[in-house]
């Protein structure tokens, strides 16, 4: 078996911001289509669309009316198969997200529950509970802000992790677990690779806690061997909140997923110490398991890491609004930040437009944000909108050939040098930065071995290559020749500059 995940470099696409065909604003399947090639060339192994689900868009897509039609926003179920097809074509695999946690308010279940009434079968299909008094049955408060119980004209309180347009499903109903088995299958049917499971934490609510319950487990257990019993390697992917890295390698044992998203790496500062401790006890967690560590620094849920890495914000992802840094030093440390990533053993994850430097965007006019957790305004999540802003393609405004007609957020004035077009094939351009570091990747093997570094400098071995990383503030003297560098370097290493070398 190849086991290609175990170091798989895995593009996430957020559907609407990638590409639009059809003029209306919002990207698509079709367009997706179209840039395969792009992301071939760029040298990925597997793409990961977020939702394309048919959904009134409440959270963007994270709210399901039903799982088996695609949006007519994005497309056809006939799209998505085409799309798989042309993906596999090209040798890149195709991972889809799977929102298990909760559907849309708008699903059949749930209007059913509505309609019918306390005590009905469809509301035990979800969270419906007396409250306390006046007041919701628990304090449970939603990700985005608020409690997490909507109260309905009947008095009765449903439970909502997120948006009141996303109420969680009850497992322990035995409707809910046939349903997604059944939804597991119609995509894996139609040639998925895999899927990445939304909120994998949360599905099984305890009495007094609603995330990382033991009894999760034998959900992922039970989905484990459906997707082993296909050919081809099906993967799962977790989106596992947990307290500890430990706590997260349960959901990566051997009978489990395959792989669960690092957001210790993610919330790490660019601090020299926090980063090698981040590292070492991420590989020791996995391997405890015997699963492959993944890395991460950007996705559609928190600033992009060019803007990000330059605040130190102690472990804190978003919940705030991002503020503006100098765009050359954020894009310095970020590339810097990008090929310690890359070196890295194990599986590593892109966000769209990463390839590209491009930053968070943090002047969107109130009136342009969709992020339901802006609009609830306390919400964890924080503004989610500036890093989705649609990808420049080419031209010197927008929408730098994102579609024929607008784009559903506004893009800056300035991207005319960010786009695809400008940097193709241009020697030190992030894009092409990313090509060179994806293609000497691939001969990467070997554990991580720690090298002595002075202080502020990180720097390992894998067999004969090494990587350094001066995440402090001087130059240190280098020798040796220089595989690749993320900013110009000559017999000294500035700060904020990682270099990939072979010993000899
Ligand atoms: C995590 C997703 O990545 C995020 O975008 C979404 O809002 C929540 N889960 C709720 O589905």
């Amino acid at each position: 078996m190849s086991q290609w995940w175990r170091d798989a470099v895995i593009y996430q696409v957020y559907p609407r911001s990638f590409a639009d065909s059809d003029g209306d604003g919002v990207g698509d399947l079709p367009g997706i289509r179209t840039r395969l090639p792009y992301l071939r060339d760029l040298g990925v192994d597997a793409v990961w669309l977020s939702p394309f689900f048919l959904s009134p868009q409440a959270d963007a897509g994270y709210d399901v009316t039903d799982y088996r039609v695609v949006d007519p926003m994005f497309g056809t179920v006939a799209d998505a198969e085409a799309l798989i097809g042309d993906a596999h074509d090209l040798g890149l695999r195709v991972i889809v997200d799977l929102v298990p946690n909760h559907s849309s308010s708008e699903h059949d279940w749930f209007r059913r529950a509505l309609a019918d009434g306390p005590g009905s079968a469809f509301r035990k299909r979800y969270h419906f509970r007396r409250g306390v008094g006046d007041r919701p049955p628990n304090d449970w408060q939603s990700l985005f802000g608020g409690p997490a119980w909507t109260r309905l004209a009947d008095g009765e309180w449903y439970l909502h992790l997120f948006a009141p347009e996303q109420p969680d499903f009850n497992w322990d109903h035995p409707a809910v677990a046939d349903e997604f088995r059944s939804v597991l299958r119609f995509w894996l049917d139609l040639g998925v690779d895999g899927f990445r499971i939304d909120v994998a934490h949360g599905l099984v609510k305890g009495a007094d806690e609603c995330f990382d319950q033991d009894g999760v487990h034998d959900i992922y257990r039970q989905w484990r061997r459906i997707l082993d019993e296909y050919p081809g390697e099906r993967i799962g992917v977790a989106e596992a909140w947990a307290p500890t890295l430990d706590r997260v390698a349960n959901y990566v044992r051997p009978d489990e997923l395959h792989q669960a998203f690092n957001f210790r790496y993610l919330a790490a500062d660019w601090e020299a110490g926090t980063q090698r401790q981040v590292i070492s006890e991420s590989i020791a967690a996995m391997a405890a398991v015997g699963a492959p560590p993944t890395w991460v620094l950007s996705s559609h849920d928190v600033p992009r890491h060019q803007t990000r890495l330059m605040r130190a914000v102690t472990g804190e992802v978003a919940g705030r609004r991002a503020e503006p840094v100098d765009p050359a030093a954020g894009l310095r440390r970020a590339r810097a930040a990008t090929l310690l990533m890359l070196a890295l053993p194990g599986s590593a994850y892109l966000y769209q437009g990463e390839e590209l430097g491009l930053p968070e965007v943090l002047d969107l006019p109130d009136s342009a944000r969709q992020d339901p957790a802006f609009h609830r305004a306390t919400g964890q999540d924080g503004y989610r909108d500036g890093c989705r802003v649609p990808l420049p393609w080419s031209g010197d405004a927008p929408p730098y050939g994102f579609g024929p007609g607008d784009s559903w957020l506004p893009q800056p004035p300035d991207w005319a040098g960010l786009t695809v077009a400008a940097q193709e094939g241009v020697p030190g351009s992030t894009l092409s930065l990313y090509r060179r570091a994806l293609s000497v990747r691939r001969a990467l093997s070997g554990d991580l071995a720690w090298l002595d570094s002075p202080p502020g400098v990180l720097a390992f071995r894998r067999g004969d290559f090494a990587c350094i990383v001066n995440l402090g503030v001087t130059s240190v003297p280098i020798d040796g020749s220089v595989l690749l560098a993320s900013s110009p370097v000559d017999d000294v290493l500035p700060p904020d500059t990682t270099i990939w070398r072979t010993l000899r």
